[in-house]
């Protein structure tokens, strides 16, 4: 039977130091289709592909490709056999070139003998193939995330798989590259590849899956075409019960200006121009744009982790440094990163390190010693408070799943107790159950008070959660509107006001 089918998994058991995260799982692929692989954080998804790709031997269960069994040994030997991976967390040599990082490993001729030209060439063709407009000769550490992804997307295509599996490849997509992934995803399957398609991101899952498959605490719960499914009923399978609304209702009031901006250029590139606006106490404030629009710059350059040019900060209308991340810190400034591998996590740590490091001061006693009681007990309520599935606190953060692990940094920046949050696409690779819990955590903060800045590339979540949204557009403020008066399409249009201005040019 599996024989119909490209690639088949059967049976799959898996532990971890005697905890089980897979249970007998299956998994069937058919030929030139998109198979999501859906379930919540820490169901098992990721874990259950890198056996597949030879990163984890499976304790017990098959995989079939074309009917063959095979067990691959290591991710060389399944690149070798027509399995490739987009990994959920980029792992990358951010030195080297788009070309090398394409490439590397795979000309073994010996570094004298590496034919550069030829790399180049088919790194160009590559791109071209794809319609991807990325410069070959570039370092990858000049590229912004979502390009990065891109490059990694492609090098996966490269390797002309039969089965690509995609961990959450559009966890720092906006909508134009997401699309973009999608066409040449509909080109991989007019080919006959199969596609493991991994998202929380609904909208996608129903516009891409031919099938779908949910996991839910290591056991396989179901396989559906999509013809068959509703949002409803998947997230029923995820979750094992029906979750009513996506959003909780938002009970915060945004009261006084809280936070002023005035005038906020950076000196870097990549540049932000002359970007002015209020948030009010209590306010959860969006912000819409384009890839490179400049959010990450604009709340990077209020937290003191860019360079200014020019500009006020304004706290309750008195002015305040925050030149550097230390001083917002103490201004009680939070931010929460876009690219939690680079800049938010330190994986050989454990979660406690993980969740207090941004707070360790508080931590010291009289002489200065840290006291590691209080550690535990704030780590063990955070642990509860946004139920992070970890067996325990020491556990080390790298082997959390890609959505705990973003728990336990929303967590940390918690435990400073702010009372202005910047907050870098906060749902990044979240399940909808988690997302619910982390939207409902940020109503609550601005309904005590909290002032919110919400930067997100996911619309539903613009317009369920926040109060305001403020656009961007090639590195200007190209408005600010009501939540509730505006629509997708005013948000689009003012997204690419300001696309024919050079960025490079100040305002
Ligand atoms: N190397 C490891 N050591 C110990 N436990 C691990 C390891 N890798 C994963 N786990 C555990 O296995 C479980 C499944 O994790 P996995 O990463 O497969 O989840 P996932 O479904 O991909 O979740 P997400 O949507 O958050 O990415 C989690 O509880 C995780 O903590
Ligand atoms: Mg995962």
């Amino acid at each position: 039977m599996e024989k119909d089918y490209l690639l088949s998994i059967q049976g799959v058991c898996k532990s971890f130091s005697g905890v089980q995260v897979l249970k007998d799982v299956c998994l069937d692929v058919r030929k030139g289709t998109v198979h999501s692989l859906m379930g919540e954080n820490g169901a098992g998804k990721s874990t259950l592909m890198k056996c597949l790709f030879g990163i984890y031997r499976q304790d017990k269960g098959q995989f079939f490709l074309e009917g063959k069994e095979f067990n691959f040994t290591d991710p060389k030997h399944a690149l070798e056999n027509g399995v490739s991976m987009v990994h959920q967390e980029l792992n990358q040599v951010l030195q080297r070139t788009v070309t090398d990082n394409i490439w590397l490993g795979r000309y073994p001729k010996g570094r004298l003998f590496v034919d550069e030209k030829k790399m180049y060439a088919d790194t160009k063709a590559l791109f071209d193939r794809l319609g991807m407009d990325v410069d070959p000769q570039i370092t990858l550490n000049k590229l912004s995330v979502s390009q990065r992804q891109m490059v990694e997307i492609a090098k996966a295509v490269s390797y002309d798989a039969k089965i690509i599996v995609l961990d959450e490849p559009t966890s720092s997509l906006t909508e134009n590259e997401v699309e973009k992934l999608f066409e040449i995803i509909r080109l991989l399957k007019s080919e006959g590849v199969g596609i493991v398609y991994i998202s929380h991101k609904m909208e996608e899952i129903f516009e891409i899956s031919d099938d779908v498959t949910v996991l839910r605490d290591g056991h396989y719960i179901g396989t559906e075409a999509i013809e068959n499914l509703t949002m409803e009923s998947i997230v029923n399978m995820m979750v094992g019960r029906d979750l009513e609304h996506r959003f909780p209702p938002r009970t915060n009031v945004p009261g006084e200006v809280h936070l002023s901006v005035r005038n906020l250029s950076t000196r870097y590139a990549p540049l932000i121009h002359d970007i002015s606006f209020d948030l009010r106490r209590g306010e959860i404030l969006g912000v819409a744009g384009l890839v490179g629009a400049g959010r990450t710059e604009m709340i990077e350059a209020i937290f003191g982790a860019r360079t200014r040019r020019s500009g006020e900060i304004l706290v309750d209308g008195k002015a305040i440094d925050n030149e550097t991340p230390t001083q917002a810190i103490r201004n009680r400034f939070a931010l929460l990163t876009e690219e939690r591998r680079e800049t938010g996590i330190y994986p050989v740590a454990d979660i406690t390190f993980n969740s207090t490091i941004a707070n360790v001061n508080n931590y010291r006693n009289k002489a200065g010693f840290l006291v590691d009681r209080k550690m535990k007990e704030d780590t063990d309520v955070q642990i509860r408070n946004m139920r992070i599935k970890t067996p325990n606190r020491r556990e080390l953060i790298r082997s959390l799943s890609g959505g705990n692990q973003q728990k336990v940094i929303i967590g940390r920046w918690l435990l400073t107790d702010p009372d202005i949050l910047l907050l870098d696409e906060p749902t990044r690779g979240i399940d909808v159950g988690a997302k619910y819990e982390i939207y409902q955590l940020i109503i609550e903060l601005a309904s005590k008070g909290k002032s919110v800045i919400v930067v997100s590339s996911e619309m539903p979540e613009l317009l369920g959660l926040t109060n305001r949204i403020m656009v961007m557009s090639n590195g200007y403020m190209a408005g600010i509107v009501n939540t509730e008066e505006t629509t997708q399409t005013e948000i689009f249009h003012l997204a690419s006001m300001h696309l024919t201005k050079s960025r490079e040019v100040g305002a």
